[in-house]
């Protein structure tokens, strides 16, 4: 069974990691995914591609006036894209908080805000956003991406509030370490890249990263439309980290 049959999925940033693991989900479940992201790639040609950079008002609105024109409606927004920053409060310049922000919380905001009379127009609509357990954990060098985090997680709950009258569901996800490229080109900033990467997996208490497709897996249980009483809640998927509390191993 097809449970998102002829479904009109958006994701920011679907050419890589999560958003493509997501897309591939929801095209597998029978759904028409558009791929709003800075570049294309080879292994996301199963998604209609529209160029977008999601820092920039006229090419959100761009994107979306044009999948209007395609579809007249969105059923779900995945609000995925986001960039990473490794740093202590010292270590991050005025221009980082600026840049990241852009991305990671005005990106979603600008996204969400354009995207929002189409998803009226669906008989099933709904958003997931990417936050992180970053929001509610004190990662270390992480101030500035986890503090873009704390506000995904409050502008999910805020945004769920405000539209839960006119059916509009909306939750996040909060994925523990997943191995994926924008891991890979973080763990490259520390001296040691391979003891990070270890550091990283020994994290969880399942003792490995979390997989990209672990994380669609819940994407796709929340934007799924027989979750219709599920709104304004966070999943963790961080193999126990937000919740374990482990003994060493002896
Ligand atoms: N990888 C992790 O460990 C992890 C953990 C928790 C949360 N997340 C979140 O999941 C999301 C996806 O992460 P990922 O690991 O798959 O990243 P990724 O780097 O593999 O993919 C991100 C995609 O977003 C696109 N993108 C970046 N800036 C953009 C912009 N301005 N406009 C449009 N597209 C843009 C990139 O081109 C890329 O294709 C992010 O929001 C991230 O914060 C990741």
């Amino acid at each position: 069974m097809q449970n998102f049959k002829d479904l009109v999925v958006v994701i920011s940033g679907a050419s890589s990691g999560i958003g493509l693991a997501t897309g591939k989900a929801f095209v597998a479940e029978g759904a028409q995914v558009y791929n709003l992201d800075l570049v294309n790639s080879p292994d996301a040609d199963e998604f209609h591609y529209i160029p977008t950079d999601i820092t920039n008002t006229n090419s959100v609105n761009t994107s979306i006036a044009r999948i209007d024109s395609e579809c007249q409606r969105i059923d779900v927004l995945v609000n995925n894209a986001g960039i990473s920053f490794v740093g202590t409060v010292e270590e991050t310049g005025e221009d980082d908080w600026k840049r990241v922000f852009d991305v990671n919380v005005f990106g979603m905001a600008r996204l969400s805000s354009a995207a929002m009379p189409l998803l009226r127009k669906s008989k099933v609509p709904n958003i997931v956003n990417l936050c992180s357990v970053g929001a509610l954990n004190g990662l270390p060098q992480r101030v500035l991406y986890d503090a873009t985090k704390g506000a995904i997680l409050s502008m999910t709950l805020a945004m769920a509030t405000d539209h839960v009258r006119e059916g509009i569901r909306i939750n996040c996800v909060s994925p523990g370490t997943v191995r994926t490229a924008f891991v890979d080109k973080m763990v490259l900033k520390f001296p040691d890249p391979e003891k990070e990467r270890a550091a990283l997996n020994a994290r969880q208490a399942t003792g490995r990263m979390v997989t990209p497709e672990e994380v669609a897996g819940a994407i796709l249980y929340l934007a799924d439309p027989r979750s219709a009483s599920t709104t304004g809640t966070s999943l963790e998927v961080d193999g126990g980290m937000h919740n374990l509390r482990m003994r060493p191993v002896q």
